[in-house]
């Protein structure tokens, strides 16, 4: 049996447009143990979703592997996928869209466990929504409310509920924080925290914000342009980044509690269309360091140090190896 929960190998999703085919997850490997945080980061339009959405099969990859438990799930057919699904759930950024208005919040969270058929006896069903109210720290007074008269951190909780009401293990959680308020966001990372620790959950958390899980994961994957360019342990990544991007995005982080001051890296230059993109370095367009090999061919993703993964010609070429 492997150790890990999750190992995801050359993953691919393409998807035909007009111009042709828009490349947004190429070749992504990466695995996570059970019971583990991977922070999948990135700005705007890099893949996160896509990936998340691929491993669960809510979109059919392109190519690649995914393998849960040690099972290649992309094997299986709908049935045992059905099964499965009551382990590998999802939770959305903007909570409201995903929630029925016309339904009550009782009715929301037990919307899957009568579906799935969990718990047929309505008045068991109805203590297991208690419990699950109590659980992600709603109160039960709000059980006939409708999504509309709670604020964001409330829903957030509701998506929350509803992801665990199964026999979920695994959870795609995709910027859940993003929409909220700084003090909220608090709120509803630390019950995510004590959730994971409560009932040994994995999770994939996507976020276009490194600063939101700086404290949460114990992974970091850096994502640009459909290619993982970076992946450590997160104090590693933060303390020791190698890619020029990875070093972009901390450099926009505040960070008060440091003494040396870090210049904010301003990124020129045009992004790369995912569209038919080249065999190059993507973020060749936007590089302070680009030299010629990196527009001809593409870096490697390979492991500088052990668990420091980087794919860049000039800063992890030179480093890789020495640890050997
Ligand atoms: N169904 C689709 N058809 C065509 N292109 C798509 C489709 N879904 C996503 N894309 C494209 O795939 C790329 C990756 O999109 P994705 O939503 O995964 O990015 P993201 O990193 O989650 O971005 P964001 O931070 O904005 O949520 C983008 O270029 C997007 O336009
Ligand atoms: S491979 Fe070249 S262009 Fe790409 S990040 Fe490294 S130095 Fe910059
Ligand atoms: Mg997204």
């Amino acid at each position: 049996m492997s150790e890990f929960l999750l190992e995801v190998k050359n993953l691919k999703k393409y998807f035909d447009t007009p111009k042709g085919k828009l490349h947004a997850v190429d070749d992504v490997s990466f695995s996570i143990k059970e019971g583990k945080t991977l922070g999948l980061v990135g700005e705007s339009g890099c893949g996160k979703s896509t990936a998340g959405r691929v491993i669960l099969r809510l979109l059919e990859a392109t190519n690649g592997e995914i393998f849960y438990k040690g099972k290649n799930i992309r094997e299986l057919k709908k049935n045992k996928m059905r099964e499965l699904r009551k382990e590998m759930q999802i939770i959305f950024q903007d909570p409201f869209s995903s929630l029925d208005p016309r339904m009550t919040v009782s009715e929301i969270i037990e919307e899957p466990i009568k579906l799935n058929k969990i718990i047929n006896d309505k008045e068991k069903r109805f203590e297991r929504v208690l419990e699950l109210m109590d659980l992600v720290g709603l109160s039960r007074r709000l059980m006939n409310t409708y999504p509309h008269e709670l604020d964001g951190g409330r829903r957030q909780r509701i998506g929350i509920a509803r992801a665990l009401s199964l026999d979920t293990k695994f959870i795609v959680c995709d910027e859940p924080v993003s929409a909220l308020d700084v003090s909220i966001q608090a709120q509803i990372l630390n019950l995510m925290k004590e959730l994971q620790q409560k009932l040994g959950l994995t999770y994939i958390f996507i976020t276009h914000d490194l600063s939101v899980v700086n404290h949460f994961s114990d992974d970091i994957a850096v994502m640009y342009l459909g290619k993982l360019i970076e992946k450590a342990p997160a104090e590693e990544l933060f303390s020791n980044p190698i890619h020029p991007y990875t070093k972009a995005l901390l450099s926009a982080i505040p960070r008060p509690t440091l003494d040396r001051k870090v210049d904010k890296i301003i990124l020129k230059g045009e992004i790369t269309s995912p569209i038919n993109p080249k065999d190059n370095c993507r973020f060749a367009n936007r590089c302070n360091y680009v030299q010629d090999i990196c527009k001809q061919t593409e870096p490697e993703f390979k492991e500088i140090s052990p668990g420091h993964f980087s794919a860049c010609h000039v800063f992890s070429d030179h480093l890789s190896g020495e640890f050997e």
